[in-house]
């Protein structure tokens, strides 16, 4: 999977994109509620525009969100608590910002599935935080249209994300699968293509429509998995 195709799947619909993220807008709602740590210095890793910070209600000191889209960074809130960053939690320069800094409380909603080494990031977090709250989409989103296409999701197993977190925290974990119906079968493929968690799966022509022929379902499938972790 290509870094740069991911990106350029959220940046180009980033105007619109309050439209078509009902799972991430529940996801991230959902994760804050389960947050009993009032912090004080929080940090977010693929912050896009907002919607992790605009639920948190306690007063903090500091809030750094980090995206590598230059069109989210835009669009997220910014005042004298936040630190809005442009970064790419793949590559070094996000590692070296991260250096001797410490932060309560580490937040992450529908990124770090498309991360290229979760092991290598959640390694990092562990010497940055001693609380990690995050939720990721897992492998089995979009699952019936996998099966159909015949091709494997560009995203990471529910397995390998417990694993990487696990090797470092101690961990809760609770999966949960969302179905998101649409009233005809246009209106749920464009929700696929503006969503942002479609990732590059690129289909020909041809196996796109065969594809659209095929899916018989008047849903969607999504599954998620919430993460609580605290340093071992
Ligand atoms: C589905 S959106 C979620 C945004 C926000 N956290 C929310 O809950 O609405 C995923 C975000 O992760 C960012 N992202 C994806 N890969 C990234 C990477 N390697 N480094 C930094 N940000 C990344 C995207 O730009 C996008 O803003």
């Amino acid at each position: 999977m290509s870094k740069k195709s991911v990106h350029k799947e959220f940046s180009k619909y980033s105007e619109q994109y309050n439209n078509y993220n009902i799972i991430q807008q529940l996801a991230a709602k959902a994760l804050i509620r389960d947050v009993k740590n009032k912090a004080k210095n929080i940090l977010e890793l693929g912050c896009g525009s907002g919607q992790v910070y605009k639920n948190v209600t306690w007063n903090f000191d500091s809030y750094t969100a980090l995206d590598f889209s230059a069109s989210m960074c835009e669009l997220h809130p910014k005042n004298d608590k936040t630190v809005v960053k442009c970064l790419n939690f793949d590559e070094n320069a996000f590692f070296s910002y991260l250096d001797g800094k410490k932060y309560d409380l580490v937040l992450s909603s529908s990124s770090l599935q498309w991360s290229k080494n979760l092991k290598r990031i959640i390694e990092k977090l562990s010497c940055v935080t001693n609380e990690l709250h995050a939720v990721l989409f897992t492998s089995n989103t979009f699952k019936h249209i996998q099966v159909i296409s015949k091709k494997e999701s560009p995203i990471l197993s529910e397995e390998n994300i417990k694993e990487a977190f696990s090797k470092y925290f101690s961990c809760e974990f609770e999966t949960i699968q969302y179905k998101l119906e649409f009233s005809s079968k246009k209106d749920l493929f464009e929700y696929i293509k503006k969503s942002g968690v479609s990732g590059d799966t690129k289909l020909s022509f041809k196996e796109a429509k065969s594809l659209y022929k095929e899916y018989a379902l008047n849903y969607l499938e999504f599954e998620v998995i919430y993460i609580k972790a605290f340093k071992k």
